[in-house]
């Protein structure tokens, strides 16, 4: 069985389209593949009562906790690094994790590490990407998946949803747009690379 760990800062809504959509398409049967964890930075991320009510076992590895060591982003890496390979993943998604990962980390999980970018990358690396894309006056915008490489927000492209930018837009309609094609892209990415 190929193992899929997902890791979640917040609401975890790309989280459950990848599990709905892995439940709803029998990936278990039809691809050898399952989510086998969820595991959060936070402890109080929302995404992780949806993954427990969707019967996937959650973790929590609080990034805090490693504040007062020497090299807090090290140790806290190498922490959730530990966390992830007790599921022995074949690949690790990121679904809104909202660290940046230190080299080690990215290089260990070279090939298998992905992550959705709210924006048509390479525009709009970072954070605010909404509102960045309504002060530029662009008319599309949208998602990216991609590979993970230790630089933020690059990596192969794997996928893109594009979205129009409507006259009366604001970051949070645009955004809600944005998020619903996430839920439709990020688990075909992750079924096609399975
Ligand atoms: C999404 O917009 C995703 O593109 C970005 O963070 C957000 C996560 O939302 N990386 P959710 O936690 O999946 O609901």
């Amino acid at each position: 069985m190929k193992n899929i760990v997902i890791l979640i800062s917040g609401s975890g809504s790309n989280m459950a389209a990848i599990v709905q959509t892995a439940q709803a398409e029998q990936w278990a049967q039809r691809l050898g593949a399952r989510v086998c964890a969820v595991i959060s930075n936070r402890p109080d991320a929302a995404g992780l009562a949806v993954a427990q009510f969707h019967g996937i076992a959650t973790e929590v590895v609080a990034h805090t906790a490693f504040a007062a060591e020497p090299h807090p982003r090290e140790a806290f890496d190498a922490a959730l690094m530990a966390t992830i390979d007790r599921h022995q993943p074949h690949l690790v998604v990121l679904a809104g994790f909202m660290r940046i990962l230190s080299p080690g980390f990215v290089a260990h999980y070279s090939g298998r590490l992905i992550n959705i970018h709210p924006s048509l990358l390479p525009a709009f690396t970072g954070l605010r990407t909404h509102e960045r894309a309504l002060e530029a006056g662009c008319k599309f915008a949208g998602a990216t998946v991609h590979q993970v490489t230790s630089e933020l927000d690059h990596g192969e492209i794997l996928a893109q949803a594009v979205v129009p930018v409507l006259a009366n837009d604001t970051a949070d309609s645009l955004a809600e747009r944005v998020l619903a094609q996430e839920h439709v892209m990020y688990p075909r990415v992750v079924a096609a690379l399975l």
